[in-house]
């Protein structure tokens, strides 16, 4: 192990503040790709078990940052984005960047791909025929410049460290940590040049934090050290026990997003659209209070202009003008289709109390809609189409869910789908994902 990282785990060790040239020493090994992975991981390992202080946290973030390219914008131009700890069904960024654009928001998004059981944006995107989201930092500002948006992949121009202590936490049980996650999120969304950033720190079964404890924990974490970069800054922490909006697995995602995009689509989608589009507008200064944001939201996907911003979007990265037109009006003409649909009935009368949404994003993974090693390939087709959601009264016999599948279910897998399905004698209430805001 190198001196350096020798020191470093000393002082991580002992909880006193870590020297700063040490630190910016041991993020440049990591960013060239010259520090040995066993030190890096000696070193993660002792961050992951003893924490580190804030202060040492805003500066491995600000290091982080500074790895590799920054977009740099005007101070007076209105850049924004929001980041999601990951959900089943999360589809969001599809439908908030371009209503954001509508808006009069700049947003230059950089997105992952699918972790674990969560998806990732920019695998529902590839699902569009043409859509490339590897932009390199001067073709997304072209793109923000040209349109108000664009998202793309994260990459090895922005964030290099990132890259590698991410790849490397994934593999020694090291992702779980209040710093390291803080550092790899917020790094990445201040090398975006953003004047305003909500984080969706999602909280549940099916959300990485299970707890409101841990997901506040988080989220404070996240908000001190993204203002403490200047950057305008609220969290949402938000249930994720229930599956988001109807739609689950990437093609069927864009789908329920073109549905919202076009003034249609589950109310529940719209209304994190629209909480989250609307506290940006309001961090960014363009409305009196998140009410009017989130109403100025609305308007632009009722009145076509946040579809309008996505068919741009679509076009400035790569889908042909016929294939983007022709996915804002029959997105189903356009997209992947699975070779079989089962359906599944509720054997219960009443009304719907919850479904189980760990279980469908199992099964959605176990069927090529996620990964489970780095180089699996993904069926965009594979997912779900919900009929009915918590709150929703339902019949012995009637559909609750359509599974869109490529290869063959199994006997387990049928039987864990029909008992992800909880109903309730008496009326249930309808899902309500705020649970609370940390600023
Ligand atoms: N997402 C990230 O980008 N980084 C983390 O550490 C966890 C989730």
């Amino acid at each position: 192990m190198s001196n350096l990282v020798e020191r470093l785990c000393e002082s991580i060790n002992a909880r006193t503040p870590l020297n700063q040239s040490d630190l910016q020493l041991l993020i440049d090994g990591v960013a060239t790709r010259t520090l040995p992975i066993e030190a890096i991981t000696q070193w993660l390992k002792a961050v992951h078990t003893h924490g580190i202080s804030v202060a040492d946290t805003v500066a491995l973030t600000t290091g982080m940052m500074h790895s590799g390219a920054v977009l740099t914008w005007d101070t007076s131009r209105p850049i924004a984005d929001k980041h999601s700890t990951g959900g089943v069904g999360d589809k969001m960024s599809l439908m908030l960047a371009p209503a954001l654009a509508a808006c009069g928001a700049e947003v230059p998004m950089l997105a992952g791909r699918g972790l674990g059981h969560t998806g990732g944006t920019i695998d529902k995107l590839e699902a569009i025929p043409g859509f490339n989201c590897g932009l390199t930092p001067e073709h997304m500002t072209t793109i923000v410049n040209q349109i108000g948006c664009c998202i793309a992949a994260q990459n090895e121009a922005i964030a290099p460290a990132d890259g590698l202590l991410y790849a490397i936490r994934d593999v020694t049980n090291t992702v779980d940590s209040i710093p390291l996650i803080t550092a790899s999120i917020v790094s990445k969304k201040a090398a975006e040049g953003l004047q305003a950033l909500v984080l969706d720190v999602k909280c549940g079964q099916a959300a990485f934090m299970k707890t409101e404890s841990e997901a506040t924990e988080l989220a404070q974490s996240m908000v001190r050290v993204a203002q403490g970069l200047g950057i305008k800054t609220l969290a949402q922490i938000t249930d994720m026990n229930q599956p988001i909006g109807t739609h689950i697995g990437n093609a069927l995602e864009v789908i329920e997003s073109v549905h919202v995009l076009n003034g249609n689509g589950p109310q529940d989608t719209i209304n994190l659209v629209a909480m989250q589009g609307g506290a940006l507008l309001w961090l960014l200064g363009r409305c009196e209070n998140e009410e009017e944001g989130r109403r100025l939201i609305i308007e632009s996907l009722n009145d076509g202009r946040a579809a309008k911003k996505f068919l741009q979007m679509c076009i400035a990265q790569g889908a042909s003008q016929s294939v983007a037109e022709e996915l804002l009006h029959s997105p189903e003409n356009v997209l992947v289709k699975a070779s079989h649909i089962t359906e599944i009935e509720s054997s219960g009368n009443g009304w719907v109390e919850s479904i189980d949404s760990m279980v469908l994003a199992q099964i959605a993974r176990e069927h090529g809609a996620g990964r489970f090693a780095i180089e699996d390939e993904i069926d965009p087709a594979v997912g779900f189409i919900l009929s009915a959601v918590k709150g929703d009264p339902i019949q012995s016999g009637q559909k609750w869910i359509e599974f869109h599948h490529n290869k063959p279910m199994n006997d387990t897998q049928r039987k864990n789908l029909t008992n992800a399905l909880t109903v309730a004698a008496t009326q249930t209430q309808p899902i309500e994902r705020l649970i609370k805001v940390v600023q």
